[in-house]
C-alpha cells in the first residue's frame, strides 16, 4: 500500500500516481486524496471577497486527471492555477507530470495551508502566491481555471494571460466554464464533459 511517506520520498509520482488513482473508486477518489495528501476541510470564507471572485471549492479528481492526460502536461511546462485555493490541484498537476506548478490565490489563509502541504509533502517544485489574479503578472505554458471568477474580474485576468500568449505558446484549461468570444484562443473538445481546453493562436506566435 502506498502511503504519505511515498510521496514525501518521490517514489510516488507520474504514471505509478495515475493508476494509483484510477485503481480508488470514483465515489471514494476526492476523499481518498485529502486523506493520502493530508487536506483537511477548508476554512470560512474571507466575508470580503473582492467583486466577481467565486469562494473556495475544490475541484474534482476526475477533472484534473483528464486535464493532466489532454494537454498533455509535461515536465518542462510551467503549470498555473489561478485561484488555487488549499493547492490541489497545483500539487496533484505536479504529481501526476513532473510540471512546475504554481498557484495564486487571493485569499490568504488559503495560501498558508497550500504552501503548508507542499512543506509537509516535500515537493520543491510546487509554490504559491498571496495576489488577485487581476493585478498580478502572470507566466507559465499551461493556466488553469476552475470557474474561478466572473464578470470584469475574469476580462481582466484573461487580459493578463493573453500578455503570456503574445510571447509563447500556451493552454488554458477550464472547468465549468465556457469561454465566449475570446479571438486568440480556440477550443479542443475533450473526453471530461467539464473540462475544455484553449490553445493559444496569438499570430506570429507557433501554436504549441
Ligand atoms: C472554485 S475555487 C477553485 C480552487 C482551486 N482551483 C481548486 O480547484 O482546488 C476558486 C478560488 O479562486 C479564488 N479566487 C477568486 N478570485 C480570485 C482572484 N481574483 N485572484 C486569485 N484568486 C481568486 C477563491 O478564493 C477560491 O479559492
Amino acid at each position: 500500500m502506498m502511503t504519505r511517506a511515498d510521496i514525501q520520498s518521490g517514489a510516488l509520482r507520474g504514471d505509478a500516481f495515475r493508476e494509483l488513482l484510477l485503481s480508488v473508486p470514483l465515489v471514494e477518489r476526492d476523499g481518498w486524496v485529502d486523506a493520502l495528501l493530508g487536506f483537511d476541510a477548508p476554512p470560512p470564507d474571507s466575508a470580503d471577497l473582492p467583486r466577481g471572485a467565486v469562494p473556495y471549492l475544490p475541484c474534482g479528481v476526475d477533472e484534473i486527471l483528464a486535464m493532466v492526460a489532454e494537454v498533455p502536461l509535461r515536465r518542462d511546462d510551467t503549470f498555473v492555477d489561478l485561484g488555487s485555493g488549499m493547492g490541489r490541484v497545483a500539487i496533484l498537476a505536479h504529481l501526476l507530470s513532473g510540471a512546475r506548478a504554481q498557484g495564486v490565490e487571493v485569499q490568504e489563509p488559503l495560501v498558508h495551508l497550500a504552501r503548508a502541504r507542499c512543506a509537509e509533502l516535500a515537493l520543491p517544485r510546487v509554490s504559491f502566491v498571496h495576489a488577485n489574479a487581476a493585478d498580478t503578472d502572470l507566466d507559465g505554458s499551461v493556466f488553469f481555471l476552475y470557474a474561478p471568477f466572473n464578470g470584469e474580474m475574469l476580462s481582466a485576468v484573461l487580459r493578463r494571460i493573453e500578455e503570456v500568449a503574445r510571447r509563447r505558446p500556451i493552454v488554458v484549461c477550464t472547468v465549468d466554464l465556457e469561454l465566449h468570444g475570446v479571438p486568440w484562443l480556440r477550443a479542443r473538445t475533450t473526453g471530461n464533459v467539464s473540462l475544455t481546453l484553449y490553445d493559444s493562436c496569438v499570430r506570429g506566435v507557433p501554436v504549441r
